[in-house]
């Protein structure tokens, strides 16, 4: 029995984050970094004897290997099958979907999402658990927590499964399935949104261009957009995934998505333009010559989803994550349905989501997703908005001028300082922190501080509370400054300052964003001395 107990050394400290561990490729192939991993995964989550796991990623490089080593490992801890999309690719939210549908003991997702993916690039791993949804703190916690006694891991010495061909093999007596990554997620897609209408937008000659960067959603755009949807040949592009995803940033906002961009906002511009992320779980949406802020573009749908099939009886909530925009509250409020705020991060819906709380949920950094999985889902957000575009028939510049007639307009940027002495980032927060009692009625740059706290977050599920989730500054007229430190980054420490100001006069309603949010900028990084506390200037991106 070619079965190993491999000794090894802890890798204390490795705490998994919002969205599983994130680190240099490099540091993921350090010898036995990655089986250590692994292994305190299995041993978290309580053991996988029996269990069936769905494996797949986004195509990065290592993706290949890594499952390779997984699957041996999983072989030896016992695993009855493990379910894996061809060629090692899946989609988050399609992985989501297959550990629901086959009701699987969870699933491991090989991406770090939209960071760059290469050898002197990012890597990550996550573990979701068997409602399809990331891990939840208390997962997270014990996985953290068998890094640090680890002291050997278990894989069995064998050859490399096929993962190129569709049925199934066996890896000593563990089951290992090949599965195609595209067609149950599509199947998906049909129970929600009316194909037959998109259908026929697209037959009378509605254009599109999605653009896959080189990412792991290039399967399924071909598939469903330019298959089923009959879109015109070369609506997707950049469509074949690539393990650098072709020396770019897979990641869907006008920075990084410049080449779609230019294309909406040049002449000619097709219709309607979205994009997605490495992992397609996150998604753009850009109107001819009109960008749609992810936060916008959930109260839209929030407004409109009813013209869906799945959705046609109503929303039985929403949920927002605390920096995302409130214009999603306005509509919630408009449709009589609750809106709840909760921490950055995918897995703080899932409870709500479980629950049938809310039916849509989203975030600010282009998330969005429903009930249908327990993840964020990009091509799924692309196909609500193109199922609403055929019904309404309206342009997205459109549907956008009517909800901030009807709503209001919250204008809204995010400023990212990437790279921050990590010492410097904590002080500056810490001052802040410090600082909020005496902040409430207090003038700066030419506004009045309302309210200043930070968040805290009670789960009105399962009553467990998520503290220091950002600070937020409330100001008089409607304006909004949030604070706080990315949980993803993989070098030094990210700041991001999210700025949005509420505009209800009908004259205001088509500014320019960086002009209408320059005050409460100001204010911001009055309130934080940001310059003089980390030494930056400019932020490093702005979306
Ligand atoms: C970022 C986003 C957050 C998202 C997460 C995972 O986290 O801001 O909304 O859930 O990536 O995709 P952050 O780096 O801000 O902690
Ligand atoms: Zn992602």
């Amino acid at each position: 029995m070619p079965m190993q107990n491999v000794r090894t050394t802890p890798i204390d400290g490795q705490k998994p984050g919002t969205s599983g561990l994130r680190k240099k490729t490099a540091v993921f192939k350090r010898p036995h970094y990655l089986e250590n991993y692994v292994q305190a995964i299995f041993d978290g989550i309580g053991g996988i004897a029996g269990k069936t796991l769905v494996v797949g990623g986004d195509g990065r490089y290592f993706n290949d290997s890594a499952i390779q080593i997984i699957l041996r490992m999983a072989a030896a801890n016992d695993a009855a099958k493990c379910i894996v999309g061809q060629g090692g690719i899946l989609s988050t939210p399609a992985a989501s979907h297959l550990i629901r549908l086959r009701q699987a003991g969870g699933g491991l997702i090989l991406s770090a999402s939209h960071n760059p993916g290469g050898p002197d690039a990012d890597f990550g791993l996550k573990y979701n658990g068997p409602n399809g949804g990331p891990a939840s703190e208390a997962v997270t916690d014990k996985i953290f927590e068998r890094t640090k006694t680890l002291d050997f891991y278990k894989i069995i010495a064998a050859d490399d499964v096929d993962l190129g061909t569709i049925g199934t093999q066996t890896l000593e007596d563990m089951t290992v399935e090949i599965v195609d990554p595209v067609a149950d997620y599509a199947a998906l897609m049909q129970t929600i949104v009316d194909f037959d209408k998109i259908r026929a937008l697209f037959a009378g000659g509605f254009t599109m261009c999605f653009d896959a960067m080189h990412a792991v959603t290039g399967p399924y755009a071909y598939a469903i957009l330019e298959g089923e949807l009959g879109a015109a040949k070369g609506t997707v592009i950049n469509g074949m995934p690539s393990p650098d995803f072709g020396g770019g940033h897979p990641d869907p906002n006008p920075i990084w998505a410049k080449e779609l961009m230019d294309k909406m906002l040049g002449a000619n511009a097709p219709d309607f333009g979205a994009a997605s992320d490495g992992d397609g779980d996150r998604n753009m949406i850009v109107g001819r010559g009109a960008y749609v802020t992810p936060s916008d573009s959930l109260a839209l749908l929030t407004a409109k989803a009813h013209l869906a099939p799945a959705y046609s009886s109503g929303l039985s909530g929403v949920a927002r994550s605390m920096p995302t925009s409130r214009a999603v509250d306005r509509v919630a409020a408009s449709l009589g349905i609750e809106c709840f705020e909760t921490p950055t991060g995918w897995k703080f819906f899932g409870n709500l989501l479980d629950a049938g709380k809310v039916t849509l949920c989203g975030e600010e950094s282009a998330g969005t997703g429903s009930d249908h999985v327990r993840e964020k889902d990009g091509l799924w957000a692309v196909l609500l908005w193109l199922n609403i575009l055929a019904e309404t028939k309206k342009s997205v510049a459109d549907l956008m001028g009517d909800l901030w007639a009807a709503h209001g307009r919250c204008y809204y940027a995010r400023l990212d300082y990437e790279d921050v002495d990590s010492d410097k980032a904590h002080a500056m927060v810490d001052a802040l922190r410090t600082a909020l009692p005496s902040l409430g009625g207090k003038a700066v740059g030419g506004m009045t501080v309302e309210n200043a706290d930070e968040f805290s977050y009670l789960d009105p599920v399962d009553g467990s509370t998520s503290a220091g989730q950002g600070i937020r500054i409330a100001f008089a007229g409607g304006a909004r400054a949030v604070f706080r430190l990315s949980g993803t980054g993989t070098q030094g420490a990210t700041i991001r300052i999210y700025l949005e100001q509420l505009e209800t006069d009908p004259d205001r309603l088509h500014l320019e964003p960086g002009t209408v949010l320059a005050q409460v900028r100001g204010a911001a990084l009055a309130l934080s001395d940001l310059t003089a506390m980390t030494g930056r200037v400019d932020p490093d991106v702005v979306t």
